[in-house]
């Protein structure tokens, strides 16, 4: 079991599978990218098989998450899932990705394993997805989504991160393409983690004002917040449901009290929070030749140590060295 000191545990790894992307959103990494990490950095496939066995086998994990980076750019993808889904007991796998070359890709997926993906989508509008963005590929990321539902990797969810003056007007136009299409659409408070360090809180759009702004065009009931769990999502019926709208509110509506999330990075590091001010080194003994239990073992002392929160309101708060593209989004 991965217990940390404040009674939370983990059950959620969230693999990062490269620090690589092939778009820049702006509130993510400048448009020259990043000193991507070198590829003998990288765990290779096998080793990532291994450790998700470690958590899944040894440790409780029951869900896994693979992120990145652009997850769809380690070639190795299929055979990664295929290898965590033929563990037991077999977790439940999931996918965040921005949905290029989803479309081709996403048969492929859901024979090895893969239960379902979440998108990334900021705009309906190709010059706003180009600003934001940096590339053009508009076209290719709603194409993805809809790959993924016909591959039936539902419930398929769209992940948007609304910034002021940008994109925030479009949050109505977003929730009605979701909703046609039968997609889960969820407005995300953007975070300090940007390579950048330009986050401001003024310029993030709160849960408050997206509830307030959804609010002039459909009716919202509060869905069970006992069936919330440890879900960062809020979820709302819209006008009577079934279908749901959900809002991330990490900044002021922190859910890190319910937290069952663990990290590993793409280059082998384990990372008990997003914000963690230091992280556990796991490639260097595997590499080493240390044995499953040894593993396990570094692994439950880096959990152990997981701060209370975020601390994201704090006056003290520094923002991560590292930002979310290289952690694991
Ligand atoms: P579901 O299981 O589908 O609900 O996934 P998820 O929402 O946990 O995962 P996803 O990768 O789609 O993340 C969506 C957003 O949730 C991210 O953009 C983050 O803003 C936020 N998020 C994910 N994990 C964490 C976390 O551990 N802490 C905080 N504060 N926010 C997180
Ligand atoms: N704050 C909140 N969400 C972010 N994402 C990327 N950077 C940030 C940030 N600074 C989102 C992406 C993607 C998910 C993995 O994380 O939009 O949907
Ligand atoms: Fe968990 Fe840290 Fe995310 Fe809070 S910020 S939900 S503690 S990983």
């Amino acid at each position: 079991m991965l217990a940390d000191s404040y009674g939370r545990v983990a059950t959620d790894l969230r693999v990062s599978l490269t620090d690589r992307c092939n778009l820049r959103c702006t509130y993510c990494m400048p448009a020259e990218g990043l000193d991507w990490l070198p590829k003998p950095e990288l765990l290779s496939a096998a080793e990532l098989a291994r450790l998700i066995r470690v958590g899944v086998t040894r440790l409780g994990i029951r869900e896994i998450r693979f992120t990145g980076g652009e997850p769809l750019l380690r070639r190795e993808l299929p055979e990664i899932i295929a290898a965590a889904s033929e563990l037991e007991p077999r977790p439940h796998t999931a996918l965040t990705t921005n949905g290029i070359g989803l479309r081709r890709i996403a048969p492929e997926l859901a024979r090895a394993g893969l239960d379902r993906v979440n998108v990334s989508l900021d705009t309906l509008d190709a010059e706003t997805f180009h600003q934001l963005a940096r590339r053009r590929r508009l076209d290719d990321v709603l194409d993805g989504l809809a790959g993924a539902a016909d591959a039936g990797l539902t419930p398929v969810k769209v992940n948007t991160v609304l910034m002021r003056d940008i994109n925030d007007h479009e949050a109505p136009d977003l929730l009605h393409y979701c909703l046609e299409r039968g997609y889960e659409l969820r407005f995300i408070e953007q975070m300090p983690l940007d390579a950048q360090h330009g986050w401001r809180r003024d310029t993030m759009i709160t849960a408050d004002e997206i509830l307030e702004r959804l609010s002039a065009h459909v009716e919202l009931t509060p869905a069970d917040a006992e069936e919330r769990g440890s879900a960062p999502a809020e979820s709302f019926f819209v006008d009577g449901g079934p279908q749901r709208v959900g809002i991330i509110g990490s900044v002021t509506r922190p859910f890190c009290g319910a937290c069952d999330r663990v990290r590993l990075t793409a280059d082998g590091q384990i990372r008990n929070c997003l914000f963690a001010r230091e992280e556990s080194d796991l490639r260097g003994p595997l590499r080493d030749g240390a044995d499953d239990a040894e593993l396990a073992e570094r692994w439950r002392a880096a959990v152990a140590t997981k701060m209370p929160g975020h601390g994201i309101n704090d006056p003290s708060f520094l923002q991560p060295a590292r930002p979310m593209s290289a952690i694991g989004g």
